[in-house]
């Protein structure tokens, strides 16, 4: 029998936190901050190829596969059926499709804008996100055309293109443009190019505040936007943030709501819950974060060693995500944290 604890030894405590712990079902009753599927977005990689052919795995993404476009009606229902909150689609271009001024980007019939089309058929209810940025169609991977003398991106010119595929991809059926280039009065001119053009339905995701990360890296392997072996990873600092700023964030924010963007969104996400927390403060607008390629492979690492818990760090990375103040997650876990959950 153990002996009744000496009266002296119990605290006067009127306050203890730890009532609120003590069984799952208190838990789950005070848990502020959830995640359900519905707030999780699926990036989807799509290559040419009809139904038969093969899915292709990228290397510095685990479990993520390039979906050949003719396979992605099916796999669209599928994700459809995990109740996810949606998709967003990034193409790996041929690379001989690919110019300095990334010509590719405005051809109605190009490898993304049939992907759309095909997701949009197969699975209607689920809301397909479309990236607007040139780097996938241009030979020097980035995100814009360059000015005459090649040594940065032309703003206004990139803009322009930008419009062009915002209107392609609203006719082709998106719900949401994404313009992740960050370039300056993209979100105005792109909403202005839209309404102009009938499309006043479809909305804009602004990347708002895109950090110049080291974290992108698996994302340029599994789009080819790396440049060639051997070469020097570009530097996206002339117009991506950096990473040092926090009040410039909101800077950003205030311009994106003012040009008409229909939800802001942070990214990186899991380095950056400052500035999700600071978007959410100040913006009545819905807040996304991305988890990015980086984000997703480290912890995909860590686990192949045995060195995490993959499911408990996954959800507990994006439980904090939600809890920053994020109303909605992209992220490469979407479909098996769906999966799981069922
Ligand atoms: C390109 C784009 C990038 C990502 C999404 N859109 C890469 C970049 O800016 O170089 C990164 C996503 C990820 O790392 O998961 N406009």
């Amino acid at each position: 029998m153990p002996k009744a604890a000496k009266p002296g030894v119990r605290l006067d405590l009127p306050q203890r936190p730890r009532r609120l712990r003590r069984t799952a079902a208190i838990r789950a009753l005070v848990r502020e901050t959830s995640l359900s599927p519905a707030q999780l977005i699926q990036p989807v990689f799509v290559i040419e190829g009809g139904s038969g052919a093969a899915p292709e795995p990228v290397a510095s993404l685990p479990g993520v596969s390039r979906v050949p476009v003719g396979r992605l009606g099916a796999h669209c229902r599928e994700l459809a059926k995990l109740g996810l909150g949606g998709i967003a689609l990034f193409p790996k271009v041929d690379p001989k499709r690919k110019d300095a001024l990334g010509r590719e980007a405005l051809n109605a019939n190009s490898l993304v804008l049939r992907a759309v089309r095909e997701a949009k058929s197969a699975a209607p209810q689920l809301p397909i996100f479309a990236d607007l940025a040139l780097d996938p169609y241009t030979t020097h991977g980035h995100d814009g055309i360059l000015t005459k003398r090649g040594d940065d991106v032309d703003n206004d010119r990139t803009v322009a293109i930008l419009t062009e595929m915002a209107v392609l991809h609203a006719r082709a059926g998106v719900d949401f443009v994404a313009p992740s280039d960050m370039m300056d009065g993209r979100v105005g001119a792109i909403r202005r190019a839209l309404d102009t053009a009938g499309h006043e339905t479809t909305g804009i995701l602004a990347y708002t505040a895109k950090y110049a990360s080291a974290y992108y890296g698996p994302f340029r392997d599994a789009v080819g936007s790396k440049r060639a072996a051997g070469q020097a990873p570009i530097s996206k600092a002339t117009y991506q943030m950096d990473p040092a700023n926090r009040r410039e964030a909101l800077r950003e924010a205030l311009l994106d709501e003012a040009e008409g963007a229909d939800i802001l969104l942070v990214k990186p996400a899991l380095l950056y819950l400052d500035i999700i927390a600071d978007l959410r403060a100040h913006s009545p607008l819905p807040i996304a974060a991305y988890q990015v390629s980086g984000e997703y492979a480290q912890i995909c690492a860590a686990a192949e060693r045995g060195w995490l818990d993959l499911p408990a760090a996954r959800d507990e990375s994006l439980l904090a995500i939600r809890r920053a103040g994020a109303d909605m997650i992209l992220t490469y876990f979407a479909s098996a944290c769906a999966r799981d959950g069922q």
